[in-house]
């Protein structure tokens, strides 16, 4: 992996990508024999987190630890980062102190101008606009699973949304074509389109669709996340009347592959994006989903923090 820090997909290359996913291998094969390697001993990784988390959190925290490493978790109100003082000044004051800082903001900016001026690996936990870490792992996942990308059908039913975007990009750069449905308003934008087929060679890679069921037509993965993202509570009403038909149940997924899987990078709002009957059946790897995330963050740290 050549880039020093990890702050969108379309920095890293398909190879990148790849060397990504041996290395998770790798680490969770020796993981799941009681093996950890201790690559990261004595590294110390900040984790600044402006936004609620638990996947994120824990996974960087724990990867560290299994690394023989340390985390220290910094909220907003610890250091409130870009008020209390610039971001460029924390940028350097940290990277004197840890290896590494993680980060969960709002702007996607303020991720970007952080690791301008620090010296040491930034790692995007979660922007407005992207979260590259879910993304890695979900493609992880379902490379674990169908064993192939090649042929596979990723449907997403939803907003087009951080989440939604880190999908496509690294569905441009591996290959996949990924068809997303999303209610008027809350689509992927033309600017976003145009640089991820630029991503993918000039291809056609992403398909938007407004009716699900189209979406989902004989996809072999259906994908869906929530309707109200962090930061957005004050539009909850109107999201809810926008997405209600964007529900990932038993009905739509009879247009999909009877042996389609279903995915979700969790936190779910049961009920709405997805029933219960959906996300706890025989369809779902929502959980072995969300356990990828944890041998995806030691990799990354492992390539990143040992340089
Ligand atoms: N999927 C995910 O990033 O979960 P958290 O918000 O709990 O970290
Ligand atoms: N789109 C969601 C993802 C949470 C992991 C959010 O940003 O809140």
């Amino acid at each position: 992996m050549k880039c020093k820090d990890l702050i969108s997909i379309a920095d890293l290359s398909p190879t990148d990508i790849e060397e990504i996913f041996t290395v998770t291998k790798e680490l969770k094969e020796w993981h799941n024999k009681g093996y950890d390697e201790k690559c990261l001993n004595g590294k110390i990784l900040g984790m600044i987190f402006e936004k609620s988390s638990m996947r994120t959190r824990v996974s960087f925290e724990v990867a560290m630890v299994h690394l023989g490493g340390y985390a220290i978790y910094l909220t907003q109100s610890d250091i409130n980062l870009g008020k209390r003082e610039a971001v460029k000044d924390g940028a350097r004051v940290l990277s004197r102190y840890v290896n590494g800082i993680a980060i969960r903001t709002f702007g996607q900016e303020t991720i970007q101008e952080l690791a301008r001026f620090a010296t040491v690996p930034v790692i995007n936990a979660l922007s407005d606009y992207l979260h590259p870490c879910q993304a890695l792992t979900d493609l992880y996942t379902i490379k674990e699973k169908f064993g192939t990308y090649a042929n596979l059908k990723l449907a997403f039913v939803g907003d087009g949304n951080n989440i939604a975007r880190s999908l496509a990009q690294i569905c441009a750069k591996l290959g996949l074509h990924f068809h997303i449905a999303s209610p008027k308003g809350y689509e992927l934008t033309p600017d976003f389109l145009s640089k991820t087929k630029q991503m993918a060679d000039g291809n056609e890679v992403v398909h938007l669709y407004q009716d699900p069921r189209e979406a989902v037509e004989n996809a072999n993965v259906v994908y869906t996340d929530t309707w109200i993202s962090m930061g957005q509570e004050a539009e909850i009403e109107v999201r809810k009347q926008a997405f209600k038909s964007f529900q990932v149940n038993s009905d739509l997924l009879k247009s999909a592959k009877s042996d389609v899987k279903v995915m979700h990078c969790l936190p779910a709002h049961r009920g709405e994006e997805i029933t219960d009957e959906i996300i706890d059946g025989a369809s779902s790897i929502v959980y072995d989903q969300a356990e990828n995330r944890l041998h995806i963050e030691k990799a990354l740290l492992k390539l990143l923090l040992r340089k």
